[in-house]
């Protein structure tokens, strides 16, 4: 009987994203879970990571001017990203060392998550030119047999200029950019424990992309 419930109740959630997910052109063909446990090793300890991928059907974004404006990222900001990247993860989250913030910037940019889309990758810098925010967005195929999208690869912000809506407006700028170059949707993975990229993204209109839920 509760096993019934259970799957009941399942069910209907899973609808309820499944509504959702098949307004997204990215999930039509075959609706694909994209949430995956990954292990991997922090200080030499095991940790299992779920990481659950969200999508938005992208439109033009109301761009309100703004003190901080968002740039294109150029290749000659690489470096000073990386230190950006240092210091957005060593908050406890994921916590690299400045080699493996040099690498994972350096990869990413290099195509680790797909082809890099300049003209909706941005940061942000503040009055001394210091960055810091920034968002990295490429062209990426999710799941087996899913189609290429563009992919949210990297957003952070300094650890001292959270909760100012840099983000957001980082987001939105991509959002706008993307919609402006003809793509239709815009995904990212996320940790499961990032509440803040979660709120974020939720707040943003993206939603779950998921399977049907005897696979979960
Ligand atoms: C996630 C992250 C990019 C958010 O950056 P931010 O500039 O502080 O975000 P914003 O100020 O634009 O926040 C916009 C909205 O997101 C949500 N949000 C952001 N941080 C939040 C938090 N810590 N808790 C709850 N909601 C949060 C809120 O809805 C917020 O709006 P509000 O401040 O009006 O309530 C930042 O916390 C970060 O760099 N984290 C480490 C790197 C990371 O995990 N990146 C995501 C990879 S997918």
């Amino acid at each position: 009987m509760a096993h019934h419930a259970n799957k009941a109740s399942k069910r209907k959630q899973i609808t309820d994203v499944g509504s959702v997910s098949a307004a997204l052109p990215l999930a039509q063909k075959r609706p694909t879970l994209l949430c995956t446990k990954f292990d991997f090793f922090i200080g030499g300890s095991q940790v299992m990571v779920s990481l659950i991928s969200l999508a938005v059907l992208l439109e033009p974004q109301d761009l309100k001017p703004a003190v901080l404006s968002p740039r294109r990222i150029k290749a000659a900001d690489v470096p000073r990203l990386a230190d950006l990247y240092l210091h957005a993860y060593a908050d406890g989250t994921y916590n690299p060392n400045t080699e493996k913030a040099a690498d994972r910037i350096r990869a990413i940019f290099e195509g680790a998550r797909g082809a890099p889309i300049p003209e909706a990758s941005f940061l942000t810098a503040d009055a001394d030119g210091n960055i810091i925010a920034a968002i990295v967005t490429t062209n990426r195929v999710l799941g087996d047999h899913g189609s290429e999208t563009a992919f949210v690869a990297e957003l952070f912000t300094h650890p001292d200029h959270r909760r100012k809506g840099l983000a957001e407006r980082l987001l939105k700028h991509a959002m706008h950019a993307l919609h402006r170059a003809g793509h239709r949707t815009l995904a990212v993975t996320v940790n499961i424990d990032n509440a803040a990229a979660l709120a974020l993204y939720l707040s943003r209109d993206f939603r779950r992309l998921t399977q049907p839920a005897e696979n979960n």
